[in-house]
């Protein structure tokens, strides 16, 4: 073992043994307390100034998971094999004079007044200038929604080393699915929107082998 958690070799067989799992084993559940772990994974997750854009819907319900997966072609095996489904949630409202920033601000970050007005002040630069976060109508919420896929990843990759497969899922019609949700008031659409489903369980079935590109194909290094 090297220092840190993991050996390495430990570690890529984690990443090896995730895959995009299509079919799971129905009869079998996640013990509550790896899946508590998995959600752990997801809230300690980074997202960019630390505010957390995110929710984490978990969806047991099956006549619900039955409805989403009716406008989920990405979903449709999954759904009803999976232990545990995600609806992963993003904030619509980060706009840097919104209410909810400020409230971060002070009720996680324990800022007082006069640091949270500073703090406004560097985010609409960077909202509006550095990242031009207003140029297109969707801009902050597709921002919102990018952070949420830190915690989807990690998620997984928790998973992965407590041996429980995954498949993340962006095959679904988003205004149909938001709509399901809506109606089941598990959506207010002028706060949230849904930005990605990831569903866990236990392989039924072998996984298939693992194709990527070259690792010379995607690094190039500069210096060092
Ligand atoms: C954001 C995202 C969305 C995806 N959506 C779906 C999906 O809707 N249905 C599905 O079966 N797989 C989905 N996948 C799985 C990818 O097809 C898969 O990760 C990719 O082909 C690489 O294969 P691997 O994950 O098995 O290594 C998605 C993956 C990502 C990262």
């Amino acid at each position: 073992m090297t220092q840190g958690f993991i050996d390495r070799k430990r570690l890529i067989e984690a990443f090896q043994f995730r895959h995009a799992c299509k079919q799971f084993d129905p009869e079998r559940v996640i013990p509550a307390e790896d899946f508590d772990t998995i959600l752990e994974a997801g809230r300690l997750s980074p997202s960019s100034f630390g505010f957390e854009p995110w929710s984490f819907l978990v969806i047991q319900d099956r006549a619900l998971r039955q409805a989403l997966a009716e406008v989920a072609w990405g979903a449709r095996t999954q759904f009803p094999s999976a232990s545990h489904v995600i609806a992963i949630l993003a904030r619509k409202d980060l706009r840097w004079d919104g209410a909810y920033l400020r409230e971060h601000m002070r009720e996680v970050k324990g800022l007082d007044e006069a640091a949270v007005a500073a703090r406004i002040e560097k985010i609409r630069a960077f909202q509006q200038h550095d990242f031009r976060l207003f140029d297109c109508p969707e801009g902050l919420f597709d921002w919102a929604c990018r952070q949420t896929y830190i915690a989807l990843a990690n998620m997984m990759t928790a998973a992965a080393l407590l041996g429980i497969d995954s498949c993340p899922i962006e095959g679904f019609n988003r205004r149909d699915a938001e709509a399901i949700l809506a109606r089941h008031d598990l959506l207010d659409r002028r706060v949230w929107g849904l930005s990605v489903l990831v569903a866990f369980g236990y392989r039924s079935q072998p996984a298939p082998a693992k194709t990527r590109w070259p690792l010379n194909r995607v690094v190039r290094w500069v210096g060092g």
